[in-house]
């Protein structure tokens, strides 16, 4: 049997699993193992000491930066789960038509992908992932959208996409500009690659709650509120930027910012 402890998540939900459909389903049926998501409200795990547990959150947080191996694939399925309702608003507030050019940044398990690509008649959705675990997962999940050409998922760094110059009508990323320690850089690439007159959308947790979680504390994440990212848009150039706040539970993240802005024409 194994037990694997995933820390600051509120639900507790135990599953048997089986180590072939658990890697590329959220059903998760069989026999190889016993896969605990544990979430102690209270934040205490009663059968690790200090130590483990700060190993834990670190090992936990660069899963979260770039998700890899089982565990990463584990991790990819639960933010497909937890996830969902932060990136299903976060396309709400994105007038996505269809025959747009649109650009997921850090799409992990590669739902709100899929969601995307249904939408979309003659446009098309690229999406760049720091992860090649999380590239193959989106990649499973999108295959038949892959093969239509409607879909191309790639291993990349936000700093430094693969895309020419005013490329796409929409771009949205939800919970990665966290790993960002020189945001500018990456706004300034998505300004370069986005087309005048198109939509960014960037959804974060809220700064105070996120400052509360363990994974946070570990010097991987680096914390914003929207306010802050408004002023990064507007430094790359964004502009009409606005922050849409969110309430949606995520378990010990139930508050968080959507913020938009738009690319000036003749700029
Ligand atoms: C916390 S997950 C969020 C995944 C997904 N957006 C969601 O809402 O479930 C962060 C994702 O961003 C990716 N990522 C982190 N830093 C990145 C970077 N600099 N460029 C591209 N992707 C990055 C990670 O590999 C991971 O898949």
């Amino acid at each position: 049997m194994e037990v694997l402890v995933l820390e600051g998540l509120n639900t507790r939900t135990s599953v048997q699993v089986d180590a072939g459909p658990v890697l590329s389903s959220d059903e998760v049926p069989g026999s190889f193992a016993r896969v605990v998501w544990l979430v102690p409200s209270d934040g205490r795990v009663p059968f690790i000491n200090p130590e483990e547990k700060e190993m834990l959150a670190h090992a936990l947080a660069q899963q979260a930066r770039r998700p890899s191996g089982l565990l990463g694939r584990l991790f990819g399925l639960g933010m497909g789960r937890i996830n969902r309702g932060v990136n299903d608003f976060v396309l709400t507030q994105l007038d996505i038509r269809p025959n747009h050019k649109v650009l997921e940044i850090g799409f992990g398990p590669g739902k709100a992908i899929q969601q995307v690509e249904q939408r979309l008649t003659t446009g098309r959705v690229d999406g760049i992932d720091l992860s090649g675990t999380m590239v193959a997962q989106a990649a499973k999940l999108n295959r038949r959208a892959i093969e239509q050409g409607k879909v191309d998922l790639r291993v990349g760094e936000a700093s430094r996409m693969p895309y020419r110059d005013q490329t796409f009508d929409r771009i949205f990323c939800v919970n990665v500009m966290y790993f960002w320690p020189q945001p500018e850089r990456e706004l300034a690439e998505m300004f370069r690659v986005m087309g005048e007159g198109g939509q960014v959308a960037i959804y974060i947790g809220d700064r105070e709650q996120m400052a509360g979680v363990p994974m946070t504390k570990t010097g991987v994440f680096q914390l914003f509120s929207g306010q802050d990212v408004v002023g990064l848009l507007l430094d790359a150039g964004f502009q009409d930027c606005r922050i849409v706040e969110t309430s949606i539970d995520q378990g010990p993240i139930s508050r968080g910012s959507c913020v938009l802005g738009v690319r000036p024409r003749g700029m």
